[in-house]
């Protein structure tokens, strides 16, 4: 964090700036904040089937994975020292419904996952999100009645969603879908199943972000919503002191960690919340932050990883603990190699 005030500065020449700036060692000494492998989660998205691996054409060298691809995926990950993996499903279209039965079946995809990975990697940290778009047939994070996304009929279904990822073996429900009350639902429900030690990570303060795009046509929600946005339930990108109110009341409602959502545009809300609340603070790089930079590397116009390592740096200057980002595996090995 800022210092609140700075201590008088001999002027030029005998202040020089540059003096700890002329060698790797003193930039390395001199430096405030660090970007750690202990810092990244990476996102991971999952399909039927067996042995199949399939690119999501928008976020160059992101692939769908089928469970038995996930496992050594994963092995991978735990390698590199990647603390937890957030998994993300593309539910087959006979499976969605209006009432996103799916999303609470025991057997579903996400559950089969989980318990893969729990029974075989028990020390990688598993998270899932507990929001019904991957499941609703329109593509929205909640119930819906003439065209109305509705709030406390949701709730009771995120709850059964929250306890049967618990029951599968998920060590951190995610709250993404924005609904008011939900942080409070999914903790009376979990604790009343038994799991009063599986962690909250409530998407505090999610914007309403065209920058989910290359996330929905990975998880097949994009063609559900048929350009439908979200904003009446995810906030608008305008606004900061409502970023505040939403931390205040998933916190209130017993959040272990609150995450802002995407990053690099919203770095002021990072920074705010960590200074309001001095709480546990995510943040997720998203798809389409993802994508950009990822393209842009493509063509040759700018080094993708470097260029990722400091949009993370930034997360962590900004006052983030940890980061959500799809360039985790990668960051983390290109470490590994350079040491
Ligand atoms: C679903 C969800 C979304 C993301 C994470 N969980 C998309 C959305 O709200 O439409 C976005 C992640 C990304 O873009 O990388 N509730």
């Amino acid at each position: 964090m800022l210092p609140r005030t700075l201590a008088p500065q001999a002027p030029f020449p005998k202040t020089r700036l540059r003096r700890l700036r002329r060698t790797s060692w003193l930039r390395r000494l001199a430096a405030e904040t660090r970007l750690d492998v202990d810092d990244l989660i990476q996102p991971v998205f999952i399909h039927e089937g067996r042995g199949r691996r399939e690119p999501v054409a928008a976020m160059p060298g992101v692939d769908r994975l089928t469970v038995d691809l996930l496992v050594p995926y994963a092995e991978r990950c735990l390698e590199a020292g990647i603390p937890a993996l957030a998994l993300f499903p593309l539910v087959p279209a006979e499976r969605k419904s209006e009432g996103a039965e799916e999303a609470y079946n025991p057997d579903n995809l996400i559950c089969r996952a989980m318990r893969a990975l729990k029974r075989q990697l028990p020390e990688l940290g598993l998270i899932g999100d507990v929001a019904l778009d991957p499941y609703t047939t329109h593509g929205h994070d909640g119930l819906m009645r003439e065209g109305v996304v509705l709030n406390d009929e949701t709730l009771v279904v995120l709850q059964r969603q929250a306890v049967c990822l618990a029951e599968a073996g998920c060590d951190v429900v995610a709250p993404s879908d924005m609904m008011d009350g939900r942080v409070a639902a999914v903790r009376e429900a979990l604790d009343r199943a038994g799991f009063d030690q599986v962690v909250i990570l409530a998407y505090a303060a999610k914007y309403a972000s065209s920058f989910y795009g290359p996330f929905r046509e990975a998880v097949g929600s994009k063609d559900a919503l048929g350009g439908a946005d979200k904003s009446t339930y995810q906030m608008a990108p305008a606004n900061v002191e409502e970023a505040l109110r939403e931390v205040a009341l998933d916190i209130a409602e017993g959040a272990d960690i609150v995450m802002v959502k995407p990053g690099l545009p919203y770095l002021d809300v990072v920074r705010a919340v960590k200074e309001q609340f001095g709480f546990p603070t995510f943040v997720y790089q998203v798809s389409g932050e993802y994508a950009m930079i990822q393209a842009a590397g493509e063509r040759g116009w700018l080094d993708a990883v470097a260029a990722m390592e400091e949009c993370l740096l930034a997360f962590k200057r900004a006052g983030a603990d940890a980061v959500l980002t799809y360039a985790a595996l990668a960051v983390a090995e290109r470490r590994r190699g350079r040491r």
